[in-house]
């Protein structure tokens, strides 16, 4: 056990004392959180192989899935990759700083553990006045998955990471809750067209009118666990986002949704277990047993990406036992959101439809 020191900055203009002691903690091959506008991340050099085979063993994550480096600047790309494909480059002018991590092929200068072993590398550019002052004064790309245990939802405040990391790590910059909730979208460039391996804060259709062609890989829209030999992005074969409960999520039409919802509530209340419901405002007020919880409004899915992973921490607290979700339509945020809840039932979907 370490003592992890707790570093509350301002998000907008982080005071540099605070920033220069976990700087400290990264250059000398140290742990340490930090939030960006997605989910907070658990920092360590990317160039340091021991610094990141501390990070892997922190987080309990297995060796085979590589984190994502994070940069400053535009420029610190170039001598991570073998070379920035013309169609990257625009991408990165439009959407960096922000929620997009792009894979290239991979520098010698990288570490074969950053990678894990593969020869490509995922790197984005984080919106977060705390991120890239730390990035700025580590002096160096640093390597940061979300800051969880692994296979737990990510964490969107530091009470999160104290969680599941306290005593684990040196220090987390806490600069409250984050902006978008869910991860990066990871957007593959080694390929033609490129390719989504991961939904995330840059939605598709954004992509789509900037690149005109863009493929959604058949593991970022899956509706049941798909051979492994499909999985694109290495992380995506691990268990992942899941709460201690169970998660069921319900799809289709709103008014069938909430019946199938009702449904499930009763029968799993009379098996005796604690029941959690994931609602939205539109449906909430239907609900009058179990652990009753709002997503926000159907109408506005960056408010119910914000609250997904927060919630699901919230239902593990209280004790619940099965969560019963409602799915969302996948457009948008909210395929990113479908993503996470997909994946966090193990796929235990099911389709409500009828009277
Ligand atoms: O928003 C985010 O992306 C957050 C914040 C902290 O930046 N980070 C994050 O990192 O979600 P992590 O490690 O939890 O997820 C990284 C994802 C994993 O699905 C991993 O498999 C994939 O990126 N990935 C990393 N390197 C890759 C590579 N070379 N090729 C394909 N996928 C890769
Ligand atoms: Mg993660």
């Amino acid at each position: 056990m370490k003592k992890t020191l707790v570093l509350e900055v301002d998000s907008q203009e982080p005071e540099i004392e605070k920033i220069w002691i976990a700087a400290d903690f990264i250059k000398k091959g140290g742990l340490v959180a930090f939030p960006t506008e997605t989910v907070y991340g658990l920092g360590a050099d990317a160039l340091n192989t021991r610094a990141i085979v501390a990070l892997f063993e922190a987080k309990k994550r297995p060796l085979d899935n590589p984190p994502i480096v994070h940069v400053g600047n535009p420029k610190d790309v170039y001598r991570l990759v073998k070379e920035v494909p013309p169609k990257a480059e625009r991408l990165m002018e439009t959407f960096w700083p922000g929620p997009l991590t792009l894979i290239f092929q991979r520098s010698e200068i990288v570490p074969d553990v950053t990678v894990a072993g593969l020869d490509t590398i995922a790197i984005r550019m984080p919106r977060h006045n705390v991120a890239l002052a730390l990035i700025r004064e580590s002096g160096c790309p640093i390597a940061a998955p979300s800051a969880n245990l692994a296979g737990k939802p990510s964490p969107t405040l530091a009470k999160h990471v104290l969680d599941d990391l306290n005593g684990r790590i040196d220090a987390i910059l806490d600069a409250g809750p984050t902006h978008i909730g869910v991860e990066s979208t990871v957007l593959d460039m080694t390929v033609d067209p490129p390719q989504v391996l991961r939904p995330g804060g840059t939605p598709y259709e954004v992509l789509k009118k900037v690149l005109g062609k863009v493929e959604l890989n058949p593991i970022a829209i899956a509706e049941k666990a798909l051979p492994i030999e499909k999985a694109r992005s290495p992380g995506v074969k691990h268990k992942h986002y899941a709460p201690n409960a169970d998660v069921i999520v319900v799809e289709g039409e709103v008014s069938a949704i909430t019946r199938k919802v009702k449904v499930l509530t009763e029968f799993y209340m009379q098996k005796g277990y604690i029941v959690g419901v994931l609602a939205t405002d539109e449906t909430v007020e239907h609900y009058k047993a179990g652990v009753v919880k709002s997503l926000g409004s159907r109408s506005d899915f960056t408010v119910i990406a914000k609250n997904l992973f927060r919630l699901l921490r919230e239902f593990d607290l209280e004790g619940v036992d099965v969560i019963i979700a409602e799915g969302i339509p996948a457009e948008g945020l909210g395929l990113a959101v479908m993503n996470r809840l997909r994946k966090a039932s193990g796929y235990n979907i099911v389709k409500a439809s009828g009277h």
